[in-house]
């Protein structure tokens, strides 16, 4: 049996992907790259806007004729499949089997069963110890930082988001558990890790997430920590003292806003004003001038009004956040804020959309401006320069790097070397060895 995973969404769902990867690799399954080389096909997908779903049914309908000409397997694994369940089998009759997000394990036998030709093969059911999934059997995909699961689900209600539905309640992983896997992971050769929750900092696995950090951070030979993603209202001042102290947690912070305005923080109950959020960067101190700040925003929110997307870009400048990802209001089903009047018109929401944008753009590359000039350590994050002749790297800060190393250089991939920052556009850092 050949295999190929898609996997769209999060970093939460990338790292599921290796899981299920690895589960499947341990079955005796060969990996393959292409969807055409393969016996079986996972959809690990992502619902969060009605665009990553639409992305999954095209795809459904490509592999639907492929099916006609060839023996293939489809199964579809992820948060689509756990919102959808069986609907999915009726809209698209050609899957094989449905794999829910807490059911990971439960893929061999799926695949077992929809291999003995059993039809609608489904598992969406709610295991309450899935985040204790065996590390040692993902499988990871050939990058320079791995990733590390500390919390599963979501405690928070935001009234558009579907994610409390497709992850459930928060799980924790014990902290020795984590430090045990990064130990491993070091040992293995990698230097950097992300770990990853919906609200890593309401991590409750014997520690507080700050006390995480600082135990991760004690692995030998570990270069940088990153962590996604950050609730505001679980942003403490421990939690800000870690991060402006601690050398080996690097210096970003991806910590969502969503609104500028108080009255649509309320309707999307968020739980914080604007005024608590920035109180709460301010917990940073002088080191805010160090650490890249990113956020997300959604625009054009039920009832969003022309003063309340006013507020959201004076905080964009208040805040000068270094990155932002923003994105137009997708309502999902069985959310609250379904029930919310949403009669802005799309072109409108687009307008926002797009001033939002572009004042961000002219944020970042202030940013990115600051660096000019300055040595950094970067991590190398491909086997060899691109066609351009460039090599791809990351800064602590998150930034993308494009490092000349001069003709017939190697660079070893995974390690930090030092770049001298000589040209900025909003996107990217040019750099040469420093
Ligand atoms: N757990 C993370 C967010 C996960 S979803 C957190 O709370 O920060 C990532 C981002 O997608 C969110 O921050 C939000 O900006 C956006 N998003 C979530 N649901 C959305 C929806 N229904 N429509 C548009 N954007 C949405
Ligand atoms: Fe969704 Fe809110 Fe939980 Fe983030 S904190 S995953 S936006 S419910
Ligand atoms: Fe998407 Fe699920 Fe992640 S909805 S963003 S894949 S948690």
């Amino acid at each position: 049996m050949k295999f190929h995973i898609e996997t769209w969404g999060c970093q939460m769902n990338d790292h599921d992907g290796e899981k299920l990867s690895g589960l499947l690799s341990a079955e005796g399954f060969e990996a393959v790259d292409a969807t055409e080389d393969a016996d079986l096909v996972l959809l690990n997908t992502c619902s969060i806007r009605e665009k990553a779903v639409h992305k999954v049914y095209s795809e459904l309908g490509r592999l639907r004729e492929e099916k006609q000409r060839r023996p293939l397997l489809v199964g579809v694994t992820g948060c689509l499949a756990q919102q959808e369940q069986a609907a999915l089998f009726k809209r698209a009759p050609h899957i094989d089997f449905v794999l829910g997000t807490m059911a990971l394990r439960q893929l061999p036998r799926l695949v077992a069963e929809a291999r003995a030709g059993k039809a609608c093969v489904m598992d969406t059911g709610e295991y309450p110890d899935n985040h204790l999934f065996p590390p040692s059997v993902a499988r990871r995909r050939d990058t320079a930082k791995a990733l590390v699961t500390i919390t599963e689900g979501c405690n928070h209600a935001c009234t558009y988001c579907i994610v409390p539905t497709t992850r459930g309640a928060e799980r924790h992983r014990p902290f020795v558990d984590v430090v045990a896997e990064v130990r491993g992971l070091v040992e293995r050769g990698y230097r950097e890790v992300e770990l990853l929750g919906q609200n890593v900092n309401s991590y409750a696995g014997g520690c507080t997430f700050a006390e995480l950090l600082e135990r991760v951070s004690e692995v030998e030979g570990l270069e940088w920590i990153r962590f996604t993603t950050s609730h505001p209202m679980n942003f403490t001042k421990e939690l800000a003292r870690v991060l402006a102290t601690n050398p080996k947690v690097a210096p970003f912070l991806h910590l969502p806003l969503q609104s500028g305005s108080d009255r649509i923080l309320r309707r999307m109950l968020r739980e914080y004003t604007v005024a608590d959020y920035l109180e709460r960067l301010g917990y940073l101190g002088e080191a805010r001038a160090r650490i890249c700040l990113s956020t997300d925003f959604i625009v054009g929110f039920p009832g969003e009004t022309e003063e309340d997307f006013e507020g959201t870009m004076k905080v964009l400048d208040e805040a000068a956040f270094d990155a932002s990802f923003s994105f137009i209001y997708s309502p999902r089903p069985g959310t609250p804020s379904l029930r919310l009047k949403d009669d802005l018109p799309m072109a409108q929401k687009s307008e926002r959309l797009a001033r939002l944008q572009k004042r961000q753009t002219e944020l970042t590359l202030a940013s990115n401006l600051r660096f000019l000039g300055r040595e950094i350590p970067v991590r190398i994050e491909t086997h060899g320069p691109t066609e351009q002749g460039w090599w791809l790297a990351r800064s602590g800060e998150w930034k993308t790097v494009h490092l000349a190393a001069g003709p017939g250089r190697e660079l070893p991939f995974g390690e930090l070397v030092k770049a001298r920052i000589t040209q900025a556009s909003p996107h990217f850092l040019g750099a040469e060895l420093a």
